[in-house]
């Protein structure tokens, strides 16, 4: 019984430890990253595209984070290339996420960049495929009886498309739609970039992996 204060320093300890390892030094070493060259900041529309993302909760259902072949097939369902810290640097906060129920969006701008899709699958996903179980986001659009000049219409198949009017985009969805489209990273990473798999070099990573495949085919 007195032996609390050996206790409480054993615990202290272990407690400054851990924020050390886990928390302070990882937070040096992604702070001396810097953007990786070729990144660039959000514009105006995106970031609030971006805040539209975050408050929709996108990311309980999709990552952004591309593995490296090491650590899953990602590259192949073409995903793109295994991102790095670099990748994140405008990103608060940033948006990785840990479920994939729904594809990685690391570079959907790339993969599918047209305005008119990504309207009509936030509308309704299942007018796109038809055994899609992601929400549908119909309040991030207005149902009017005539199209004004400037608004972008959403194009429907006759199952999911109102009886009369039409279904326009408001502002929120525009904005997401732009922060998906400038999602695409068509930039080399760079050579050493910090990725979360021990910090190692991707290059060699990437190579050891392709290595490891080739042996064991
Ligand atoms: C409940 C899970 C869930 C949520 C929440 C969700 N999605 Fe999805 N998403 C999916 C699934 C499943 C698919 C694959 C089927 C499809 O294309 O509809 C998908 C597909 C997509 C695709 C096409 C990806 C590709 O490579 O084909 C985009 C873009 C997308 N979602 C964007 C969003 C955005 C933006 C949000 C937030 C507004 C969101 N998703 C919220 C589950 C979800």
């Amino acid at each position: 019984m007195n032996r609390y204060l050996p206790l409480a320093i054993t615990a202290l300890a272990i407690l400054a430890l851990a924020t050390l390892f886990l928390v302070i030094a990882p937070g040096m070493q992604i702070s001396a990253q810097g953007p990786s060259q070729g990144l660039k900041p959000y514009t105006e529309a995106e970031a609030r595209g971006r805040a539209v993302y975050v408050s929709m909760g996108c990311l309980y259902c999709h990552s952004q984070q591309p593995r490296s072949l090491a650590q899953a097939p990602d590259a192949e369902r073409g995903w793109g290339r295994a991102s790095v810290a670099g990748d994140y640097a405008y990103d608060d906060p940033h948006q990785l996420g840990t479920m994939r129920t729904g594809p990685d969006l690391m570079d959907i701008g790339d993969r599918l960049p047209s305005q008119a899709w990504q309207l009509t699958h936030l509308y309704q996903p299942r007018a796109i495929a038809s055994w899609s179980i992601m929400p549908a986001y119909p309040y991030l659009f207005e149902h009017k009886d005539k199209a004004g000049p400037d608004d972008v219409v959403v194009k429907l198949p006759a199952k999911y498309a109102p009886k009369s009017g039409v279904i326009v985009a408001k502002q929120d969805a525009l904005d997401l739609v732009t922060y998906l489209q400038g999602m695409k990273r068509q930039y080399a990473p760079p050579k050493d970039g910090l990725r979360d798999n021990g910090y190692a070099l991707i290059a060699e990573k990437q190579r050891d992996a392709t290595d490891a495949t080739t042996a064991s085919n």
